[in-house]
């Protein structure tokens, strides 16, 4: 009898925790998985998961078995048979535990010492981090952009400092996140596999517009790469995709600024409908490049950052001072 039950038992709580389990991994929790650091996070991230979900099915269905099956009547009011230690299940429940934490700490400590040694062979790209904006240097090819771009397969060291705050660098794709701290520069590695545009997320409270402090990341072919490489050569080029005024700005401003042409509604910074209107293309310049020349009634200084002259080429500028004198002007 106390056999049957036992074994009825045990019945419910594997059954229950293979059906745990199998939602586990068959609901599609994570984003995709776009760098081989992601594919190895993803494995220790699975294994913990099963680990867990299984020892948690088990022991929920357990007790949930025990206490309908062995509740009491309504008139048995006695504190039933004294129960005496049992040393085998002691020493079971307390080493099987043992061996799954120190299982999933040998794993977890492997897959970290790998993503986190350099690779050889590696390209390197600067990041830096300023309230709320993020620039990439490419130091081979002597520019700095307002995208991250990656060359599929090639693996990178991404070295990362900030210029005022803390801030931190996050591609859920990639899995990969590191700090950015004023005064040191902090390192992650990332070697890209799936070619797409994902994005950079500022993913540490720094001050009134860290939600908007995103960039792209894009993975481009081994020739588009090439492409936009040469593109780039004596000068600033643009990433893929930034063409017109409307585009740059819609990508780089629109988080914060309200402009109707744009069917922008950002808040953090001024009302460019209001703020610009009537003003000549030199007042439209330097609003962008020197931010703080001359601030907006009621906007703070250093809100807006002052790198769009080096993370915009000249022609991207242009394109976007026009946009604004026509938008404002219309
Ligand atoms: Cu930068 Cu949050």
């Amino acid at each position: 009898m106390r056999r049957r039950a036992i074994i009825q038992m045990l019945v419910i709580g594997v059954l229950a925790g293979v059906v745990t389990g199998a939602v586990a991994v068959i609901v599609p929790w994570l984003p995709d998985a776009a760098s081989e650091q992601a594919d190895e996070i993803d494995a220790v991230y699975w294994f913990v998961t099963i680990i867990c979900v299984a020892v948690f099915a088990l022991v929920a269905g357990v007790a949930v078995y025990s206490g309908w099956k062995f509740r009491a009547k309504d008139d048995d009011m006695d504190d039933g048979a004294p129960i005496h230690g049992n040393t085998g299940l002691e020493v079971a429940w307390t080493a099987l535990p043992v061996a799954l934490v120190v299982a999933m700490s040998i794993f977890s400590i492997i897959v970290l010492d790998r993503i986190s040694t350099v690779p050889s062979d590696h390209r390197t790209i600067e990041v830096k981090a300023q309230q709320f904006a993020w620039s990439f240097t490419y130091p081979e090819l002597d520019r700095t952009e307002g995208d991250l771009v990656l060359e599929l397969g090639e693996p990178y060291e991404i070295s990362i400092t900030a210029t005022d705050v803390i801030h931190s660098f996050w591609v859920p794709e990639f899995r990969m996140k590191q700090d950015a701290v004023p005064g040191i520069v902090t390192q992650t590695y990332v070697t890209p596999t799936k070619v797409g545009t994902y994005q950079v997320i500022c993913t540490e409270l720094c001050g009134l517009g860290h939600s908007t402090m995103r960039a792209r990341a894009i993975v481009l072919s081994h020739a588009d790469y090439e492409k936009w490489a040469n593109a780039g050569k004596g000068g600033g080029g643009a990433a893929p995709g930034k063409t017109s005024g409307l585009a740059i700005f819609t990508d780089q401003c629109a988080s914060c600024h309200t402009l109707a042409a744009a069917e922008a509604t950002g808040t953090i910074g001024p009302d460019l409908d209001t703020v610009l209107a009537g003003k000549d293309e030199e007042f439209i310049h330097t609003s962008i490049v020197d931010p703080n020349a001359e601030l907006a009634p009621g906007f703070e200084p250093n809100i807006m950052p002052s790198t769009f002259g080096d993370s915009l080429s000249d022609a991207e500028l242009t394109a976007l001072v026009n946009f604004l004198l026509e938008s404002v002007n219309a």
